[in-house]
């Protein structure tokens, strides 16, 4: 979604605010645009399309140390340069993050006050209203203390005011924004990666604060305005991580990093086949509920096969979307589980804050530290995947499933099954180094694709699935395999690419019928299995190294994303960054 980066300092803010918008490429936008102080003006530049081309039209070197730059994911009206941020209205500019839910209830007001609008934009409103304030108070943080109360919504934003262009005046809620001092300047930020280059020490700004940025200062004012401090953290990774490192695409480099990420999951919860005291027990839970969005979900799908086989409690799985509206059936006796990445998807959070208000204990499986997910669960298990910047999660999805299975054996108190993680590195890496390029040449000049696998082979279908439609636009369904003759199979034709996964030994034959159903049909069959069979139902196979059930999934997983990239790879799709899709999705 949206990406906020903003610069004063000693240095020229045009190439470190037009650099750090680089580094939030990955949420996904469409659009991009600066705001900067030059001659005692404030002037701003917007693009529609890629940064690149945003840069083209900048004079780089011009005289400024005060930038604020945006990168936005269109929601309220098209992609254009009237409604790419930032926005201005009277003696206000701003960048904005999240949608502001009453923005067209308080447009009507400020009509009447006679304020003009240019953009089909809800971010308009906000410079507009800080503009009306300011005018009645003359005093920019009194009008922003009162224009937090009016908005309703998620934000993060970064203001700046004519009448103050040494600074930079930021606030969030619900939307990520981080604070960072260097001893050249001072930044606001979507996200550590646009400021690695600059400093790692870092500040999460509070909902309701807000940070006043000069060159030389940044000050944090809490909701009475009275000045607060917030304590330094310290980004762990290195700013490699945030970095391509001679490979083509981040999402090639982060599927690449997957041994590694596995083990430091691993390490960080278990040593010597022990759980180290990093995992709460959960043992008086009757029943769990895991909620997540897109790949996470997923994960939450393979949990259940998980947690229902090896710990016996009850497991439902729902969308954050639609849990977040539905009846409520958890009760004192539920863990409620949330898988984000990001943990910043406000479908997530709002599910999220709904059960906390309820009482009822919650769980957050997060890679982000201190992303609002993690902060606002009860308990809190991270991934340690690292940044991840391709927009199609990979490595953190295996990572999730590393612990999604540590969970279950932990639920179920089955420590005997942690030797199953013992060498699984060294089985990854094996699986990474395999040429998948041979079975996308088959499949790249499809348009449609299935997927059938049954149990937690589904839910790893329904993950492969969704790798290879939003990486290389191929229409691609998966199915229980089942299921599939109920309906779909009157799609299956000459040449239909159906991949089937089968792992799991006792319905591994089960599978095989299904996937004859469609080989009967002419369909080109790759099949994956960790069961070598010799036989005519498949064109071509994967044969995944035999190992535990509950270790599985974190193997399967591989060649489905490494057959994704190099399909998207052959049709020549924008691999990192998807057509209309967000890393970090922070509106409903
Ligand atoms: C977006 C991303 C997906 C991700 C989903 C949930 O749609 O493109 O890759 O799975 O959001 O994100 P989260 O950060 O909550 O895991």
């Amino acid at each position: 979604m949206c990406g906020i980066i903003g610069y004063v300092g000693k240095n020229k803010a045009l190439p470190i605010v037009l650099n750090g918008l680089k580094f939030l490429e990955y949420r996904g936008y469409d659009s991009a645009g600066i705001a900067y102080v030059n001659d005692k003006n404030i002037k701003i530049v917007k693009e529609v399309g890629r940064i690149s081309s945003l840069e083209s039209i900048v004079d780089k070197n011009e005289d400024t140390n005060v930038c604020i730059g945006h990168t936005r994911w269109a929601t309220h009206g098209i992609p254009s340069t009237i409604n790419s941020h930032p926005h201005k209205v009277g003696k206000f500019t701003v960048v904005h993050n999240g949608i502001i839910e009453n923005y067209l209830s308080l447009k009507e007001k400020l009509k009447k006050e006679n304020i003009k609008f240019k953009s089909e934009t809800d971010t308009e409103v906000i410079p507009a209203l800080l503009d009306y304030y300011y005018k009645q108070e003359k005093d920019i943080l009194k009008a922003i203390k009162i224009v937090k109360e009016k908005l309703e919504g998620s934000y993060a934003l970064g203001i700046i005011c004519e009448d103050d262009l040494e600074h930079i005046y930021a606030i969030r809620c619900g939307s990520p924004l981080i604070i960072a001092k260097s001893k050249d300047g001072n930044f606001i930020a979507s996200d550590v990666p646009a400021i690695l280059e600059y400093t790692n020490k870092y500040l999460l700004l509070e909902e309701g604060q807000i940070a006043v940025l000069s060159k030389n200062n940044v000050i944090i004012y809490d909701n009475n305005l009275q000045e607060t401090k917030l304590k330094e953290l310290t980004f762990k990774g290195n700013k490699d991580s945030a970095m391509l490192n001679g490979y083509k695409h981040y999402m090639l480099k982060e599927i690449h990093e997957e041994d590694q990420v596995f083990l430091d999951t691993y390490n960080y919860y278990v040593k010597n086949n022990k759980f180290l005291n990093t995992m709460p027990d959960f043992k008086k839970y009757q029943n769990i509920h895991i909620v997540a969005c897109g790949s996470a979900y997923y994960v939450g799908l393979i949990g259940k096969y998980l947690i229902e086989e090896y710990a016996d409690i009850p497991v439902k799985v729902e969308l954050a979307s639609e849990y977040r509206y539905a009846k409520d059936f958890a009760d004192k006796n539920t863990l409620v589980i949330f898988i984000s990445q990001s943990g910043e998807t406000a479908d997530t959070l709002a599910a999220l804050k709904k059960v906390n208000s309820e009482g009822i204990d919650t769980l957050a499986i997060v890679n982000v530290y201190g992303s609002s997910i993690a902060r606002e669960a009860k308990y809190n298990l991270y991934v340690k995947a690292g940044v991840e910047i391709a927009v199609a999660t990979t490595k953190a999805f295996l990572a999730q499933t590393t612990l999604i299975a540590l969970l279950a054996i932990k639920l179920g108190n089955k420590i005997e099954l942690l030797k199953e993680f013992n060498n699984l590195d060294k089985y990854i890496k094996e699986l990474l180094n395999k040429d998948y390029k041979k079975y996308a040449k088959k499949l790249f000049h499809h348009n449609e694709a299935f997927f059938i696998g049954r149990q937690v082979d589904y839910a790893l279908c329904l993950e492969g699935s969704l790798k290879l439609k939003e990486t290389s636009y191929i229409n691609s369904v998966a199915f229980a395999a089942g299921e599939l003759k109920h309906g779909s199979i009157s799609l299956i034709n000459n040449g239909t690419p159906v991949i089937g996964i089968a792992t799991k030994e006792e319905i591994i034959n089960k599978t095989i019928s299904n996937i004859k159903e469609t080989k009967a049909r002419n369909a080109y069959v790759l099949y994956i299995t960790s069961r070598d069979i010799k036989d005519n139902f498949y064109d071509d196979k994967i044969v995944l190294p035999k190992v535990h059930d509950i270790v599985m999934p974190i193997l399967t997983v591989i060649p489905l994303q490494i057959i994704a990239y190099e399909v998207a790879n052959l049709r020549k799709c924008d691999i990192d960054k998807p057509r209309n899709l967000a890393k970090s999705v922070t509106v409903e």
